[in-house]
């Protein structure tokens, strides 16, 4: 695989190209009202984060926690690229995000959760009452023998019974394993496998756009396919939407399925001491795509990964304890766990938790709950972004909340949608983070620091204190800023919150992440290990950095990593199917959606039947977020002589763009074809380039 990557030649995009789709852009100074309260005014905060002072420097973030035993180095780096953070220190998370708490803020609320129908009152949930509740639910984990290294998987939607039980594993040394409540019962089934799960905790139903989802349903399927795939699920815990009553059709398997509001009578105001857990005990895995069709489990550590998500929520999102924050991620992405749960929780935050989507009942639905709860600092994504503009660009106008700070998230953000984002909804007050990172490195890669940076439209900004990247070329030279070059975006340097490794893999991890610009495999310095992350950036010459795409075979479907070689693998379960190929196509709201060409069998008719049946097989195997956007069967795969499919040549049809020279190929005429079958018999090419991530797709292999 990595010797592959190294074949791969980049595309040379000057600054004038670029600018074609995304000029530079002015920038926006914070307002002082806004400066004169932030958590982080100190401009030395960057030189105080060096790499002159790296490692030490971090010791300031291990400071924001609790410890049980202090720690004695920094960055243990024996085992390098296994990174291991304040090693011999002995913490626990739940700790950290409940207990030590309970003087000060006892009565303040954790979690404020809005239900979705607008008739359910909002529930608040003190820290006092969620430490009850936490510890009541780590003695009923307890009960069920469960312990410190054990592996548990969650299917939940977004309600506060998910943050309870992930604290009460966290609480026992439990790794908890969230899979996104929009992922089919297929997909959780196989991320129970992997990890090898025997708990799935799940919900009987949630509210999604004014629907109550049996959600029980996924669990037998889930349960099914981890036995298929060679994992037994003893027990299945059912938490209730409504508690004390069943509100899902699907039966309770006797002896497997059990109501943890039953269980936990048995527990009531049980106390359980939060156990002292080394450092670099794993806190969570939360499985993600990549180039091949199996899903990686990112392992995160207790200590690292929770100092670094405590300081960036306090100095980055700047959240104060008297503060009303709102994340509109999902708790089941990387998003969530960071900066809905952990970081806020570290920071004593009052934390928002809406279990709907944005638009229902209307695009002013975000706005009124900002303004019912006082919500002064507000998080999402572009996609999000772009929806509530479409729907209703004015509603921020009719609700008197302010915000003094937001972010955005998952994507790169349109400068257009930026301004909107900046002038309506924050109401030209609110400064915002544009925050660049993954679910392999727990936190913030770049972006600006609030008070001391000044934003720019469509750029994340320059790498967070402690961060230090660089862009390399396919042969391993720096890209230099200002140059106008796109390169892979690597950082030099470890930090506290990236992820341990790829759970149950550590070749993999090796190979995905450090394998290209690795010069000597048996090295123990930091130095020799540039992280890469995954995405084509540029430089600009201030230093920021635009982030451009994924450069390996994964689609950001609004924010949600999609492997193709999953949904690939999806359409082929369809016995009709012969061959299949995604490719990432533009898309106004969603930034990207699958679009999937098929081949099928001889003998075998195309029909809207098989279509059907190929959507149906992706909601199935992954979830409605891989329902593709077209299906076509076409007569033949465009393909080179030695037989690879040319999902290049399928990725500019389905863009609208120029297929370039195809005379090289085994079947040329087939190009035209099928652009004839997308796109109709006139030319309807667009001008301008091709946004990196799909003029480069295809070509990792
Ligand atoms: C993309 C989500 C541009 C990027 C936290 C990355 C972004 C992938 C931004 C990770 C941003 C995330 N600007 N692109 N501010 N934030 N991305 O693992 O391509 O779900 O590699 O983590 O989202 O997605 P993941």
């Amino acid at each position: 695989m990595a010797k592959a990557i190294e074949k791969q030649e980049l595309t040379e995009v000057s600054e004038a190209q670029i600018a074609v789709h995304w000029k530079e852009e002015d920038y926006y100074q914070p307002s002082e009202k806004f400066k004169a309260q932030a958590n982080m005014r100190d401009a030395r905060i960057l030189e105080k984060f060096s790499l002159e002072r790296f490692p030490d420097c971090f010791k300031e973030y291990a400071d924001q926690l609790t410890w049980f035993e202090p720690y004695r180095t920094v960055l243990d780096t024996s085992d390098a690229p296994f990174w291991k953070w304040f090693v011999g220190g002995k913490i626990n998370a739940s700790y950290n995000c409940v207990d030590r708490h309970l003087a000060k803020y006892g009565n303040k609320a954790a979690f404020i959760f809005v239900p979705e129908p607008e008739k359910e009152p909002d529930v608040a949930i003190s820290y006092q009452e969620l430490y009850a509740r936490v510890n009541e639910l780590a003695a009923l984990l307890r009960g069920l023998g469960l312990k410190a290294g054990d592996r548990v998987t969650f299917h939940m939607p977004m309600v506060p019974e998910l943050p309870i039980t992930m604290l009460a594993c966290a609480r026992l040394g439990i790794i908890h394993s969230q899979v996104f409540g929009g992922f089919s019962g297929q997909a959780c089934g196989s991320r129970i496998q992997d990890s090898g799960s025997r708990v799935l905790v799940t919900m009987d139903s949630y509210w999604r756009n004014g629907a109550l989802v049996d959600h029980k349903a996924n669990a037998d399927i889930a349960v099914r396919t981890a036995k298929e795939l060679g994992q037994d699920v003893d027990k299945v815990l059912v938490w209730q939407r409504y508690p004390g009553k069943y509100s899902a059709k699907t039966p309770m398997v006797p002896g497997r399925d059990f109501f943890v509001n039953d269980l936990l009578k048995e527990y009531q105001g049980k106390k359980v001491e939060p156990v002292a857990l080394p450092s670099e005990g794993p806190l969570f895995l939360m499985y993600s795509s990549g180039t091949t069709g199996k899903p990686k489990g990112a392992q995160h550590s207790i200590a690292g990964y929770l100092a670094y998500v405590a300081a960036t929520s306090k100095w980055i999102l700047d959240i104060h304890p008297d503060d009303i924050y709102w994340c509109m991620a999902d708790i089941g992405w990387i998003t969530g766990h960071s900066y809905i749960v952990y970081g806020p929780l570290a920071n004593a935050a009052t934390s928002v938790l809406y279990e709907g989507v944005p638009t229902f009942p209307d695009a002013g639905r975000p706005w009124r709950i900002a303004e019912r709860l006082g919500v002064n600092i507000f998080h999402t994504a572009p996609t999000a972004i772009r929806m509530l503009r479409k729907l209703g660009p004015q509603e921020p106008r009719k609700y008197n909340y302010q915000f003094k700070s937001m972010t955005t998230v998952g994507e790169p953000i349109e400068p257009e949608a930026w301004r909107w984002y900046y002038d309506e909804v924050g109401k030209r007050e609110a400064v915002i983070t544009d925050t660049w990172w993954m679910t392999e490195t727990g936190g913030f890669l770049g972006t600006t620091v609030p008070a001391i940076q000044p934003m720019k439209p469509g750029s994340c900004g320059p790498g967070a204190p402690g961060i230090h990247p660089v862009i390399y070329d396919e042969t391993g030279a720096e890209v230099p800023k200002g140059s106008g070059r796109a390169g892979n975006i690597c950082i030099r340097n470890p930090w506290p919150g990236i992820m341990q490794t790829i759970w149950g893999d550590r070749d993999r991890y090796v190979k995905t992440y450090f394998a290209k610009y690795n010069k000597n495999p048996r090295s123990k310095d930091w130095r020799d290990w540039p992280f890469m992350c995954g995405d084509g950036a540029v430089q600009a010459a201030d230093g920021y950095y635009r982030v451009l795409g994924r450069i390996d075979d994964v689609i950001n479907v609004a924010g949600h990593r999609l492997g193709t070689k999953e949904i690939e693998s999806a359409c082929l379960t369809v016995p009709e199917v012969a061959e299949a190929a995604v490719v990432p196509v533009q898309d106004e709201l969603k930034g990207r959606v699958p679009e999937v060409y098929i081949a099928v069998k001889p003998g075998v008719q195309p029909s809207q039947d098989v279509i059907d049946r190929v959507i149906k097989a992706n909601e199935e195997v992954i979830g409605k977020i891989a329902r593709p956007k077209h299906v076509y069967i076409v007569p033949d795969m465009p393909k080179t002589r030695s037989g690879k499919i040319m999902r290049r040549v399928l990725a500019a049809i389905s863009n609208r763009r120029d297929v370039g020279d195809v005379t090289t190929l085994a079947n040329p005429d087939v190009v035209e074809q099928i652009r004839t079958m997308v796109q109709g018999k006139e030319t309807v090419t667009k001008q301008g380039a091709l946004p990196e991530d799909i003029a480069k797709f295809g070509e990792v292999e």
